[in-house]
C-alpha cells in the first residue's frame, strides 16, 4: 500500500469554496491523501468534484462534523495528521431564520473537530522547527463587522464585531481555535477572507443566484438600495491562498485575504447583466428591467474591506486574477453549466427559497 507523506482531513469539500481546495490539493499534491468529510447539506454537492473522485489520494467520507465520537473515529482510521476545516452553514439570510443551525454547526462542529485533534494528536511539539500537525481554520471577514465608507480596511488586528448569526458564529468558533493553541498548544493557523466568486456556488449567493434569474428573466432582488459594498476574491485564488497558508503560515497567526477589489452591490449586479446579456446574444440593457428593490437585510453589513498586506509581504501571495477576467469566466461557466444549476437548486433548496421569498 502507498505511504502517503500527509493524510489530511479536509471538511466541507463538497461545497463551494471547499471543492476548490480539494481539487487543487489532489492534483498538486499527490503525495497526500486527501480525507474529504462532508454530511452533504443543501450547499454541498459530489457533483462539484466528479472530475477528482476516483484519484488515489483522494477518500470521501460523508459525515457531520457534529457527531463528535466519528470525528474521533476519521481521525483514528486515516491517521489524520493536518485539518483544513471548512464546513460550515454560511448563508446569512439563512442564518437570520435559523440561528440554531449556524451555532450548532459552525460552534459546535468546531469545537467537536478541535476536541478531536487535541485527543489524537498527543505531542504536537515541533521538531527542529516544524510542526507535525496543523489545525487550520478557515474564516470570514465577517467576524470583524462592517466599514464605513472612509477607506479603512480590515487587518489582523481590528476587533471582532459580528452582526449576524452566520458571522457571530463563526467569530464564536475562532475564538474557540485561538484557545485550543493557548490552554492545549494545538497548532493552529486562521484566516479571515473576503466575499468568493466562481463555479460551483450554491445559487442562493448573490452572484450565481442573479445569473441564473437574469438567464430566465427573473426579477434581481437588491436588498436595501444597492449600496451595500463587498470586496470580491476569485475562489481559485482563496484556494491558492490556503494552500500558502497551509504550507507556510506561522502557528497561531491570522492572515486576511482579499482582492482589493471593492464593488457597490448595484454597480456589481450591472457588470454580471451586462455580461450575461452579452454572452446570451441579447441586446445590451435587455435584462436591466429585472432589478427589482426589495427590503433590506437585517443588520446588513454596510461594507467589507480586507488588507491582505499581511500575506503579500510574509508569504508572498496576491490574487492573480483581474475582476473583469475572473467575472466573465464565472458567467460563462453557469451559463455552460445549467445542468448543474438545475441539479443543485431541486428539491430541499427549491422549497427553503420559496419561502424565503415569499413574505418579500
Ligand atoms: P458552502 O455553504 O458552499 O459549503 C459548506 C460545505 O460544508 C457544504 O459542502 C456542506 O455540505 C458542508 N457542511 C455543512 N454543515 C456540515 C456538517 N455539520 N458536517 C459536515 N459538513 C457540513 O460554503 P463555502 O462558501 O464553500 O464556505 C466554506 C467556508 O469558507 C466556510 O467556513 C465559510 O465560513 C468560509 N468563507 C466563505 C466565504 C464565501 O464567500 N463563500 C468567504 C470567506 C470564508
Ligand atoms: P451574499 O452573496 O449573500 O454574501 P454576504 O452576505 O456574505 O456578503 O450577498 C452579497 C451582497 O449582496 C450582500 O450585501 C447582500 C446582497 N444581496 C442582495 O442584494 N440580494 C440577494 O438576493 C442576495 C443573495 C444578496
Amino acid at each position: 500500500m502507498k505511504e502517503f507523506r500527509r493524510n489530511i482531513l479536509i471538511t466541507g469539500g463538497a461545497g463551494f469554496i471547499g471543492s476548490h481546495v480539494i481539487r487543487r490539493f489532489i492534483n498538486n499534491y499527490p503525495q497526500y491523501r486527501i480525507i474529504n468529510a462532508d454530511s452533504l447539506t443543501y450547499a454541498g454537492n459530489l457533483a462539484n468534484l466528479e472530475d477528482v473522485k476516483d484519484a488515489s489520494n483522494y477518500i470521501f467520507v460523508k459525515a457531520d462534523i457534529c457527531n463528535f465520537e466519528l470525528m474521533q473515529d476519521i481521525f483514528h482510521k486515516y491517521n489524520i495528521d493536518s485539518v483544513i476545516h471548512l464546513a460550515a452553514e454560511s448563508h446569512v439570510d439563512r442564518s437570520i431564520k435559523d440561528p440554531f443551525a449556524f451555532a450548532h454547526t459552525n460552534i459546535m462542529g468546531t469545537l467537536n473537530l478541535l476536541e478531536a485533534a487535541k485527543r489524537t494528536w498527543k505531542n504536537s511539539e515541533a521538531v527542529n522547527g516544524e510542526y507535525r500537525n496543523l489545525f487550520y481554520h478557515v474564516s470570514t471577514d465577517e467576524v470583524y463587522g462592517d466599514l464605513d465608507f472612509d477607506g479603512t480596511l480590515f487587518t489582523e488586528s481590528t476587533a471582532y464585531d459580528p452582526h449576524s448569526p452566520y458571522s457571530a458564529s463563526k467569530a464564536s468558533s475562532d475564538h474557540f481555535v485561538r484557545a485550543y493553541h493557548d490552554t492545549y498548544n494545538l497548532p493552529i493557523v486562521i484566516s479571515n477572507c473576503s466575499n468568493n466568486y466562481g463555479s460551483h456556488q450554491f445559487p442562493e449567493k448573490l452572484i450565481p443566484l442573479f445569473i441564473n434569474n437574469i438567464r430566465h428573466n427573473k426579477p434581481l432582488p437588491v436588498y436595501g438600495k444597492g449600496e451595500n459594498v463587498r470586496d470580491w476574491l476569485w475562489v481559485n485564488d482563496h484556494a491558492r491562498a490556503i494552500d500558502v497558508i497551509f504550507h507556510e503560515g506561522k502557528i497561531r497567526e491570522t492572515y486576511n485575504i482579499g482582492g482589493f477589489n471593492e464593488w457597490t452591490n448595484i454597480d456589481l449586479i450591472k457588470v454580471i447583466i451586462k455580461t450575461v446579456d452579452r454572452l446570451l446574444g441579447r441586446a445590451e440593457g435587455t435584462s436591466d428591467n429585472l432589478i427589482t428593490y426589495v427590503t433590506d437585510r437585517a443588520g446588513h453589513d454596510l461594507r467589507y474591506a480586507i488588507d491582505s498586506t499581511k500575506l503579500k509581504n510574509e508569504l508572498g501571495w496576491k490574487p492573480s486574477l483581474q475582476f473583469e477576467e475572473g467575472i466573465e469566466i464565472t458567467v460563462k461557466w453557469y451559463l455552460e453549466n445549467q445542468k448543474w444549476l438545475d441539479n443543485v437548486t431541486s428539491g430541499d433548496y427549491q422549497r427553503y427559497y420559496d419561502n424565503m421569498y415569499r413574505d418579500r
